[in-house]
């Protein structure tokens, strides 16, 4: 989920029929009703007219804001959880890699955090993982002289053999989900069509799946089920690569801690919530991680497993209150007003501290996970 800013207007013009909504009514006339996947792929990652292809969703100009936006603790706080962790499993060379780094906010300031540790920042090479052309290039013009080892990638698979640490913020939630309905017939994928007679895209369900037509049948007719294949490939690819060589991951996400049987699809444009199904390509669109099948992953590879934990707490623990009264301390008075502010939505229950959850995990099963203890 995004965390939209509780702000009225931004609305931009938007064309009667995209060139996005085009391709897809082309895609539905020739293959007939397309999956939640396919559309959500289409809308967010479209090569040309794709939502991330064309724009910096972030910001007050935005649609909406994430935590490394909201304050410089949320990355600091990574930063020296990270090089905590790295001189806990012995130091040496370490590839730093972020998935979806969105304009580069947390690791500029995950860097400034670290760059007194000694040896971190000579250990590592940073990898910046990222599709959008326009992100990749704000994150390169704040980061080219941050450190010297940076590169640009576009997928898991390109980085190379090494012992690794990842980091990703609203990340998976970006990944496109499958929908399910469970009907008195067995469980049938929801899919998408162009309803003619509404002029609009629309949801339809598929004929029950033989294979799934038996499963869950305790689970009342009408509930929506949800799954993220692209998410648990993802996280077959860090885990693989965490057992192999060593490392870690430390991801957070708006998700679900339990069987999540609702529909946590939703769309945000200009800080509103918006119709799913209305303008792709020009909202933003989540939905909510499935945190307990991305540790399960992670469990078969042979990781330790730490939370999820809320992220109020897990930023509390590692001293974002202590941070933000340093950064206090020689401050202006308007300043001190946004450092507690910044604070506070990061961590307070009411605001992104209890939604937000985090899940790291680590090859190694000794030494423990700052943040987590
Ligand atoms: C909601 S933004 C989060 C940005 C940043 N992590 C933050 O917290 O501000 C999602 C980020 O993931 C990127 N992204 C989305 N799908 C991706 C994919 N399949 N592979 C790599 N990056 C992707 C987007 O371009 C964007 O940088």
């Amino acid at each position: 989920m995004r965390f939209p800013l509780a702000r009225e207007g931004q609305n931009k013009h938007i064309l009667a029929m995209s060139e996005l909504l085009h391709i897809i009514r082309e895609k539905i006339a020739a293959e007939g009703p397309i999956s939640v996947a396919d559309y959500m792929a289409l809308a967010l990652g479209h090569p040309e007219h794709g939502y991330y292809q064309k724009r910096d969703p972030l910001g007050l100009k935005g649609d909406f804001i994430t935590s490394p936006e909201i304050s410089q603790i949320f990355g600091e706080m990574l930063g020296v959880a990270l090089a905590d962790l790295w001189q806990r499993m012995g130091g040496g060379p370490i590839s730093l890699a972020e998935l979806g780094p969105g304009r580069g906010t947390l690791m500029a300031d995950l860097l400034r955090a670290t760059k007194n540790i000694r040896g971190f920042h000579e250990s590592i090479t940073i990898h910046m993982i990222e599709t959008s052309p326009v992100l990749a290039h704000q994150q390169y013009l704040k980061l080219r002289d941050a450190h010297p080892r940076m590169e640009w990638l576009e997928s898991v698979e390109e980085l190379p053999e090494n012992k690794i640490f990842f980091v990703a913020n609203e990340f998976f939630d970006a990944l496109p989900i499958r929908q399910y309905v469970m009907t008195e017939e067995g469980i049938c994928e929801r899919r998408i069509y162009w309803n003619d007679t509404r002029q609009t895209l629309d949801y339809v369900l598929a004929q029950p799946s033989l294979a799934l037509a038996k499963s869950g049948s305790k689970i009342p007719p009408g509930t929506v089920m949800e799954q993220c294949p692209a998410a648990r490939s993802v996280m077959r690819q860090l885990s693989g690569r965490i057992a192999a060589h060593g490392g870690a991951a430390l991801l957070i996400d708006y998700g679900y801690l339990g069987e999540a049987y609702h529909d946590t699809l939703q769309a945000v444009k200009a800080h509103q919530f918006h119709p799913v199904l209305k303008d792709p390509g020009e909202a933003d669109l989540t939905a909510h991680v499935d945190f307990p099948s991305l540790a399960a992953i992670a469990k078969e590879s042979g990781l330790a497993i730490y939370g999820p934990v809320p992220q109020g707490l897990y930023l509390t623990r590692l001293g974002a209150t202590l941070r933000a009264e340093m950064l206090q301390r020689n401050a202006s008075d308007a300043q001190r007003t946004a450092i507690a502010a910044g604070l506070d939505r990061l961590i307070s229950p009411q605001a992104m501290g209890e939604l937000f959850k985090v899940l790291a995990v680590t090859s190694d099963h000794v030494r423990g996970m700052p943040g987590f203890e």
